[in-house]
C-alpha cells in the first residue's frame, strides 16, 4: 500500500470508503480515553509554504486529539527556506517525525518529499490537488445524503487544485460531475483523462446553470487561488458569470447542499 497521500487517487474507493468509515467513528468517539492515545508518541512535521487556517488548526488538533503532536514550521522557519534541499529536509525530519504534512507552491514539491522521506507524508495543498479537503467534503457528502455513488456534483468556478481532486474523487466514487469554468480556467487535460480512466463521468461545460442542473452538490472555490494573486483582476472579470448565489441554485435540486473550501471574500461585490 502507497503510504502516502499526495494525490486523492493514490487511494481507491475501498481506501477512502475506510478512511470515511474511521473518520466517522472517530468523530462520535472525540472524549474516549482510548481514541484519545491512537497516535501517543508520534509527532508530525507540518511544513506550510502558504498560509493556512483550517487545514493547520485540523491537522495541529487532530494530532492532540489523538494522543500526538504537530509540530507547525513554515518555510522561513526551515533551511529548506535558506536552500537547503526538498530531500535533505525529507530526511533528516523522518528521523525524527512519523509522518510529514506539506503544504506546498509546487506540486513536485510534494511529491519529491514523498520520493525521499522515509516516513508517509500528506499533500495539505499543492497548486495540483488539495486530497485532505476532498476526503472532508466526501465525509459532509455522505453524512448529508447517507451515500455517494450516483450523486450528481457541479463544480462551478476555477478549475484549480481543489477542482482537480473533486473530479479525481467522483471518478472514484462513482459520482457524477459536471464542471462549469470560464474558458481558459477549465481543469487540466491530465486530470480529466485520468478520470476517465477511473471509469469517471465528468462533463466539462461553458453553462453554469447547465452543470447545476439536478445537482445534489455544488462546489466552489476562490477565483484567486493562492499563488494567483498577479491574475487577480483578469480572473474578476472572466469569472463575474460563475458566483454560485441563489439564482443558479434554484436550477439544482431543493435539497442541495453547496461546499465552499474557504476562505471567503464575503462582501465582494462584481
Ligand atoms: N484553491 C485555493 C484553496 C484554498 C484552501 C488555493 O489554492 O488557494
Amino acid at each position: 500500500m502507497n503510504p502516502n497521500l499526495i494525490s486523492i487517487a493514490d487511494l481507491s474507493s475501498e481506501e477512502i470508503r475506510a478512511v470515511l468509515d474511521r473518520a466517522d467513528e472517530l468523530k462520535v468517539r472525540r472524549d474516549d480515553p482510548a481514541a484519545r492515545s491512537i497516535l501517543a508518541g508520534k509527532s508530525l512535521a507540518a511544513i506550510f509554504e502558504k498560509p493556512s487556517t483550517r487545514t493547520r488548526v485540523s491537522l495541529e488538533v487532530a494530532m492532540t486529539d489523538l494522543g500526538g503532536h504537530a509540530l507547525y514550521l513554515n518555510s522561513g522557519d526551515l533551511q529548506l527556506g535558506r536552500g537547503e534541499t526538498i530531500a535533505d529536509t525529507a530526511r533528516v525530519l523522518s528521523r525524527f517525525v512519523s509522518g510529514i504534512a506539506a503544504r506546498v507552491y509546487d506540486h513536485n514539491t510534494v511529491e519529491e518529499l514523498a520520493r525521499t522521506a522515509t516516513v508517509p507524508v500528506i499533500n495539505s495543498l499543492s497548486n495540483a490537488e488539495h486530497p485532505c479537503q476532498i476526503l472532508a467534503d466526501l465525509m459532509t457528502m455522505r453524512e448529508r445524503f447517507g451515500r455517494l455513488a450516483g450523486l450528481k456534483v457541479a463544480w462551478v468556478g476555477d478549475g484549480n487544485n481543489v477542482c482537480n481532486s473533486t473530479i479525481l474523487a467522483c471518478a472514484l466514487m462513482g459520482m457524477d460531475i459536471a464542471v462549469a469554468s470560464p474558458p481558459g480556467f477549465g481543469p487540466d487535460r491530465k486530470i480529466l483523462d485520468q478520470a476517465d480512466r477511473l471509469g469517471g463521468r465528468t462533463v466539462v461545460v461553458a453553462d453554469p446553470v447547465e452543470a447545476v442542473r439536478g445537482a445534489d452538490v455544488v462546489e466552489t472555490d476562490t477565483w484567486v487561488s493562492m499563488g494567483d494573486e498577479a491574475e487577480a483582476a483578469k480572473r474578476a472579470e472572466a469569472f463575474r458569470r460563475y458566483q454560485v448565489n441563489s439564482g443558479l441554485l434554484r436550477h439544482a435540486k431543493s435539497d442541495v447542499i453547496v461546499l465552499h473550501c474557504l476562505p471567503a471574500h464575503r462582501g465582494m461585490i462584481f
